[in-house]
C-alpha cells in the first residue's frame, strides 16, 4: 500500500479563504484517472485543508482547545469547511472513473493532546481492499484533553505511512529546498544541517508548514517522497515507482 498526500497549497488557493483552485484539482484527478485506469490502485488519498482549514482555526481559536459554545460552532464549522473541499476533489475524481469515497477523520478517530491515539483504520482498509479510493483529510478531531483539536493530513500521513510501502508528500515547491536547490535525499547524516533550511509555510499553516511535514515524515520510518503536486506527471512517477524531481525522507 502506498499513501499519497496532496497538500492544502495545491488543491486550494491557500492565501484566500475558503477558495478551491479547481484548475489544480481537474488535473490532478485527470492524472489520477489515468494512474487508476492503469492498474495503480494500490494507494490511499489524504488531502490537506489549506484555505478550508487554516483561517478559520485562526478565526474561531481553535488551537488551544474547544471549551466554548462558541469554539464548539467554530469547530463544526471548520470541519464541514474541510468536507466541502474534500467533496470538490471526490466531484473531480469521479468525473475521472476514480471511484473515491470520503472517510472523514472526526468520524472514525480521536486525538488525546493533538496525537491521534485511536483511529478505526478498518473502514480505510475495506474500502481498499475492495476496489475504492479511500480519501482523508486533515481535519477537527475530538481530543481526549483538549475536547478538540487539528488533526494535520501530515499527521494522518504519518499515522497510515507506518505501513506503508512508500509515502508521497504533494506540495507547492519541488522538494525540500536548501541554498536554492531541491535537497535529493535526507538521511539521519545530515538532517540536522538541512533542517536549519527548513521553515513553516508562507501562508496561514497552523499545522507547521514544511518544519511540521518533515516532523511527522521522521516518525514514519518508510521512504517518503516530498514532489510538486502543480507538476502531477511527477507524482504519477513516483506512484508508480518510477524516479521524479522530489526529495526523498529516508
Ligand atoms: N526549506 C524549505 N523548502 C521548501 N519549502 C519550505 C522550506 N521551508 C519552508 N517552506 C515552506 O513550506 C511550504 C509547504 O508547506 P505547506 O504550506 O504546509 O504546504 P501544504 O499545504 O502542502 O502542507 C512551502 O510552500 C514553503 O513556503
Ligand atoms: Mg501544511
Amino acid at each position: 500500500m502506498q499513501v499519497l498526500k496532496l497538500g492544502g497549497s495545491v488543491l486550494t488557493r491557500k492565501g484566500g479563504y475558503m477558495e478551491l483552485d479547481q484548475k489544480n484539482i481537474d488535473a490532478l484527478a485527470k492524472m489520477l484517472g489515468g494512474a487508476w485506469k492503469s492498474g495503480v490502485r494500490d494507494f490511499i488519498l489524504i488531502h490537506g485543508a489549506g484555505s478550508f482549514g487554516h483561517p478559520l482555526v485562526l478565526k474561531y481559536g481553535l488551537n488551544d482547545g474547544i471549551r466554548t459554545d462558541a469554539q464548539k460552532a467554530g469547530m463544526a464549522l471548520t470541519h464541514a469547511a474541510c468536507t466541502c473541499l474534500s467533496q470538490a476533489l471526490i466531484d473531480a475524481l469521479v468525473k475521472n472513473d476514480v471511484p473515491a469515497v470520503t472517510v472523514p477523520p472526526i468520524s472514525i478517530g480521536k486525538l488525546s493532546d493533538k496525537r491521534i491515539s485511536k483511529m478505526d483504520s478498518g473502514i480505510v482498509a475495506n474500502l481498499l481492499s475492495s476496489g475504492f479510493l479511500p480519501v482523508l483529510h486533515g481535519d477537527m478531531m475530538l481530543d481526549e484533553k483538549l475536547g478538540g483539536a487539528v488533526c494535520s493530513g501530515d499527521q494522518l500521513v504519518s499515522y497510515f505511512g507506518k505501513g506503508a510501502e512508500r509515502v508521497i508528500l504533494g506540495t507547492n515547491v519541488d522538494g525540500i529546498i536548501a541554498d536554492g536547490k531541491v535537497v535529493p535525499r535526507i538521511t539521519k547524516a545530515n538532517l540536522s544541517e538541512i533542517l536549519k533550511h527548513v521553515k513553516g509555510s508562507d501562508t496561514a499553516d497552523v499545522t507547521g508548514g514544511m518544519r511540521g511535514k518533515l516532523e511527522e515524515l521522521l516518525r514514519i520510518g518508510r521512504p517518503a517522497y516530498i514532489a510538486n503536486a502543480l507538476h502531477p506527471e511527477r507524482i504519477e512517477k513516483l506512484l508508480r515507482g518510477e524516479k521524479s524531481v522530489c526529495t526523498l525522507v529516508e
